[in-house]
């Protein structure tokens, strides 16, 4: 299984280009998401996770606070490196990195197909299914 490991950046990082070519990659040019909906103000103040295996980067993941809880959001794996536990690990790692700040809980809204993944992940469903960009999502959470 390959190693996977988080590299904490924010906006005025060099390497914060590889996050918009993840996201643009993953959300874009897969999923359909306008570009214009792949940047916003939090992007400013959030935490922001590069994920890479050793090797190379596989993924991105962003946090946004929203105290006493935190909203993981824009998370992609490459399409290349999927199934390989990265994202799972991610969350793992991210948890045990903000529970100990002494946040509560970590909450997502999911894409609706996709919510078995975080299901996996410890993330239980809450509330009723909603559109966001053209697509049904969930809100999903976990206690830290
Ligand atoms: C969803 C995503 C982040 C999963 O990343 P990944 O690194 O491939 O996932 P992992 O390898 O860590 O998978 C962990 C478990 O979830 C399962 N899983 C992975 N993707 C899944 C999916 N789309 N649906 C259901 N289960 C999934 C795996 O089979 C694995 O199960 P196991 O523990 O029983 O073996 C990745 O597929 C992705 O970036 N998708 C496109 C963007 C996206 O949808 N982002 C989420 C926005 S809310």
């Amino acid at each position: 299984m390959s190693e996977t490991n988080l590299l904490k950046l924010n906006i005025n990082d060099k390497n914060f280009s590889k996050i918009r070519d993840i996201r643009k990659n993953v959300f874009t040019d897969e999923l359909g998401i306008l570009e214009s909906e792949l940047f916003d103000e939090y992007d400013e103040i959030c935490d922001h996770f590069i994920i890479f295996d050793g090797k190379h980067v596989v993924g991105a993941v962003r946090f946004v606070i929203v105290k006493p809880d935190i909203k993981l959001e824009r998370m992609a794996i490459l399409k290349e490196f999927r199934t390989k536990n990265h994202g799972k690990d991610c969350i793992s790692q991210s948890r045990e990195y903000y529970q100990s700040k002494n946040y509560s809980k970590m909450f997502l809204d999911s894409i609706y197909f996709v919510r078995n993944f975080y299901k996996k992940c410890g993330f239980i469903e809450e509330g009723e299914i909603f559109q966001r960009v053209g697509i049904d999502h969930i809100r999903m959470s976990l206690t830290l």
